[in-house]
């Protein structure tokens, strides 16, 4: 067990050295500002410019576009003993500085002490050399912040102090290290900037692209199937791109519209086949008059008879609920709606050459309103009795081969699906809730 223990651990520690380690070995393939400031580098805003992050100012590198390091005013004032007794210095992570501090000693060779506070890690390094002649003192302190000085969080204005005491002298000598850990660009930030094809943020010249894009201007479309592999056609329909309900996007993956009637049902994964699409598929439904469920379909594919109430019926964004569709099958042609809800699609024929389908649709229901009624008035209390949580959760299909319904002749099925539950809240049932 403590063998165990111990392997956990060292993973541990290993993973949190990483985690803080800057790796600056190829600045020049740096694409932050912030961080190229941090490795010590300067930076181009121009995005067209090849290498971004140069340990150097070369020549003919990024003419205009460079972005200036923030510093602090650099400034020194003498003290009663040491020239300078307070000093601020603009240093940068991963260079060098010298600063020579004089003061007046009795000792040919006092002992000098320093401490180091810092606003950001303490990776310092700091070196000190003393000489002194006829009394006269020379400090040189050497200071280096590491590159890995600035935290991920480090602001333009972070700094660390060296703090002296030198033996026998009763003034303390403090020198403010200013290091730049973040550029100033960073703070603007351009939204859905042009310079990134509008489909990223724009900050030191660098688009941060959004979702679904890549490259240096977000020109490039991050496809999850490869490219070609998803056509825009489909071939056992037509040729039409996208089945005329949308666009071949950027990934050859069909974007359907969004603004045309039934847009809603529009299917993103088939060819944005529309609902009516869908339900031609499944013909032989078509030949059963009853209403219900339909079996010879692939998908929950629910007939219910004719209530042109309902046609006029919008969405919460307005939209028509219902959509027409159209049909041919054996020489008869005929229309009907139909309209998606709860991942089950219901039609109601509008317009038949078949005489019984013709018959419902227009005078059926006078004739046998008294018995669709009592059909109504058995489901209702059925489900009173069976709670209206059954009724929510209620079994997919409608069942056929029940007796109540097989005793009931097509003509006679004129009435409201009891079943059917109402697809959008700006429907109201009268009876809904009542029960
Ligand atoms: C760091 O040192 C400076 C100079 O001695 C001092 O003024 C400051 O209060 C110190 N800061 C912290 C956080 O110790
Ligand atoms: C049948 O539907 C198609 C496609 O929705 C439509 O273009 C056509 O006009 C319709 N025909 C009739 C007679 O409504
Ligand atoms: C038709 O639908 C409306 C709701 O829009 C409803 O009030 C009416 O009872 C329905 N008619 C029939 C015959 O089911």
């Amino acid at each position: 067990m403590a063998v165990v223990w111990f392997a956990v651990l060292l993973l541990f520690t290993c993973r949190e050295v990483f985690a803080s380690y800057r790796d600056c070995s190829n600045i020049v393939e740096i694409r932050s500002c912030d961080e190229c400031i941090r490795c010590g580098g300067h930076w181009c805003n121009d995005p067209y410019e090849f290498t971004r992050c140069h340990l150097d100012l070369a020549d003919n590198w990024c003419q205009g576009m460079k972005e200036s390091i923030p510093t602090d005013n650099d400034m020194a004032v003498s003290g009663q003993f040491f020239d300078p007794k307070y000093a601020v210095n603009s240093v940068r992570s991963g260079r060098e500085h010298n600063l020579a501090i004089k003061y007046r000693s009795s000792e040919s060779d006092p002992k000098v002490e320093y401490v180091v506070n810092s606003t950001q890690g303490s990776d310092v390094f700091v070196t000190k050399t003393t000489s002194c002649k006829d009394g006269s003192c020379t400090t040189t302190l050497d200071v280096s912040p590491e590159t890995n000085f600035c935290s991920i969080k480090g602001s333009t204005h972070e700094y660390f102090n060296v703090k002296l005491n030198i033996q026998n002298v009763s003034e303390e000598a403090v020198m403010k290290f200013h290091v730049p850990c973040a550029c100033a660009c960073s703070s603007k930030v351009e939204l859905m900037s042009p310079k990134c094809n509008g489909r990223g943020s724009l900050s030191c010249g660098v688009c941060t692209c959004d979702s679904g894009w890549s490259g240096t201007f977000c020109e490039t479309p991050i496809c999850e199937k490869k490219r070609g592999d998803v056509p825009c056609t489909d071939s056992a329909r037509s040729d039409v791109e996208c089945s005329g309900n949308g666009v071949c996007g950027p990934c050859d993956e069909c974007v359907c519209f969004t603004d045309r009637l039934g847009s809603q049902y529009f299917e993103k994964d088939n060819f944005c086949a529309d609902i009516c699409m869908a339900t031609n598929d499944c013909d032989d439904c078509f030949h059963n008059p009853m209403p219900g469920r339909c079996d010879f379909c692939h998908f929950p594919l629910i007939k219910q008879n004719l209530n042109q109430s309902l046609l006029e019926q919008k969405d919460e964004f307005n939209r028509n609920v219902w959509i027409t569709c159209n049909d041919t099958l054996d020489g008869c042609h005929f229309e009907y709606v139909a309209m998606k809800a709860n991942e089950e699609t219901y039609y109601m024929v509008t317009k038949s050459c078949d005489p019984v389908e013709e018959k419902q649709v227009t005078g059926g229901v006078n004739v046998t309103l008294p018995i669709v009624l009592g059909i109504i008035a058995v489901v209702a209390a059925v489900a009173a009795t069976a709670g209206y949580l059954v009724w929510k959760n209620r079994p997919p299909a409608l069942p056929l081969n029940d007796p109540m319904y097989q005793n009931i002749g097509a003509e006679d099925c004129t009435g409201e699906n009891p079943l059917y539950k109402p697809p959008t809240s700006s429907f109201k049932n009268p009876t809904y809730g009542k029960w």
